[in-house]
């Protein structure tokens, strides 16, 4: 069996720039720019970067702060946030990089899949910045440009495996090359941090004073370090399902009725915090995590089967927001070892929404030369892209049968 290990990216990759290649503004290359863009749900991101992948400045606008007030994402809420806060952040990714946009070799822009409203904020605006500076225009696939964020920080080779798991994405596929991927599964209702996020709020854990100011996942995870997860012992969903996709919304049920049952033991009002929180979100991010390494299992031995990862050096890399859980890291890490890949998860930083990872998308589209557009010509956005090349009916035909593994995961 090959050895496994678990790597965290923590670094960047430092290019010098020679003197010769300085621009006047002090800092960019002379190697060509892009300018990424991204507004597909509650981030407003830019970036610019240069071909080599370094980063020379970039700008974050995140709505989480007011969403997590309103208890959900408003799509009018975050196509207005976009609206304001979008020619600012263009403006400082630019200026942090001390480029101007004519310097640009081309602008990359989020346009599938996503919110309609956001991704039509982030469109209008790229056109517009486009036609005005005469420049290429990169229309960007929002996972694709997950999946590949990893390569920007170290090389990785393809073909590899990838788990995305964020609030709004559950899919596992196998990344080919730049514009090719291969869908093993995906989610069939929600994605595992909307999960989080909606048994958080029922749990009304914003008010429970280590948690007023996080995301649901990140409540979960910080209550489960202290909670029994055999107190509560939610079943695994899809168990009989032999295939690689995903569905959190049963789990979800599962968890809503026992909170009810335990508020009525309790004595306690819907919106009061339950004695047992802690018990409920450890069994709760332990039945996510047991689900999601399930899939990522059979998806393992489904590739090998038939060939689709390399014999030396398979190499899993797990993104979005999700994938900062460190116990849902710890399960991926026990099937990556018990099958012989390298994990590799980017820093959080990276696996979440932003301007870079649009830009690095753009950039290995534009040393492949692929789907670079001339600044007139018009682009739709698409609320709803699948990526790559569906393969879920063959995956599921091949039925794979997981080896039981325990998932003995201590925090
Ligand atoms: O990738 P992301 O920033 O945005 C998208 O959803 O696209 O991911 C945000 C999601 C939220 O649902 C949040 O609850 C979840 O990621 N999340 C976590 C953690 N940190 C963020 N879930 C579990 N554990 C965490 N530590
Ligand atoms: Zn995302």
């Amino acid at each position: 069996m090959l050895p496994s290990r678990a790597v965290n990216l923590h670094r960047l990759p430092h290019f010098r720039l020679k003197p010769s290649c300085t621009s006047a503004y002090g800092k960019a290359s002379c190697s060509r720019l892009v300018l990424g863009i991204e507004t597909s749900c509650d981030d407003t991101g830019a970036a610019v970067m240069d071909e080599a992948g370094l980063i020379l400045g970039e700008s974050l606008h995140s709505q989480k702060e007011v969403h997590l007030k309103t208890g959900g994402i408003i799509p009018t809420v975050a196509q207005q946030l976009h609206r304001e806060n979008i020619a600012r952040v263009v403006q400082e990714a630019l200026e942090r990089s001390g480029v101007n946009p004519g310097q640009l070799s081309a602008v990359a822009t989020t346009v599938k899949p996503g919110l309609a409203l956001s991704l039509g904020v982030g469109l209008d605006f790229s056109r517009s910045f486009v036609r005005r500076h005469s420049k290429p225009f990169i229309p960007i696939h929002h996972m694709e440009a997950h999946a590949l964020t990893v390569r920007m920080l170290q090389p990785v080779a393809f073909p590899f495996l990838v788990l995305l798991i964020s609030g709004g994405h559950s899919l596992l596929a196998v990344a080919r090359g730049v514009d090719d991927f291969l869908l093993l599964g995906q989610t069939l209702d929600e994605a595992p941090g909307d999960t989080m996020d909606k048994v958080a709020r029922r749990l009304s854990l914003i008010k429970h004073p280590r948690c007023s100011t996080l995301s649901g996942g990140q409540a979960i995870e910080l209550l489960a370090a202290d909670g029994d997860r055999r107190r509560f012992p939610f079943r695994t969903p899809m168990g009989q399902n032999y295939d690689c996709c995903f569905s959190f919304a049963g789990l979800r049920n599962q968890i809503t009725m026992t909170i009810m049952k335990t508020e009525a033991e309790e004595g306690v009002q819907q919106g009061a915090l339950l004695s047992c929180v802690s018990d409920i979100a450890a069994a709760t991010q332990h039945s996510v995590a047991s689900h999601l390494a399930k899939r990522t299992h059979r998806a393992i031995l489904f590739c090998k089967a038939k060939g689709l990862l390399p014999a030396c050096s398979p190499t899993l890399v797990v993104s979005g927001g999700v994938a900062s859980n460190q116990y849902i890291r710890k399960a991926l890490t026990i099937i990556t070892e018990a099958t012989g890949l390298h994990l590799l998860c980017p820093p959080a930083k990276f696996c979440t929404d932003n301007g870079v990872m649009i830009a690095w998308n753009g950039v290995e589209r534009l040393r492949e030369g692929k789907g670079i557009l001339p600044h007139d010509v018009d682009v739709s956005y698409e609320p709803k892209a699948p990526l790559g090349v569906d393969i879920t009916a063959e995956v599921k035909a091949a039925a794979i049968r997981v080896p039981p593994v325990k998932l003995k995961i201590t925090n």
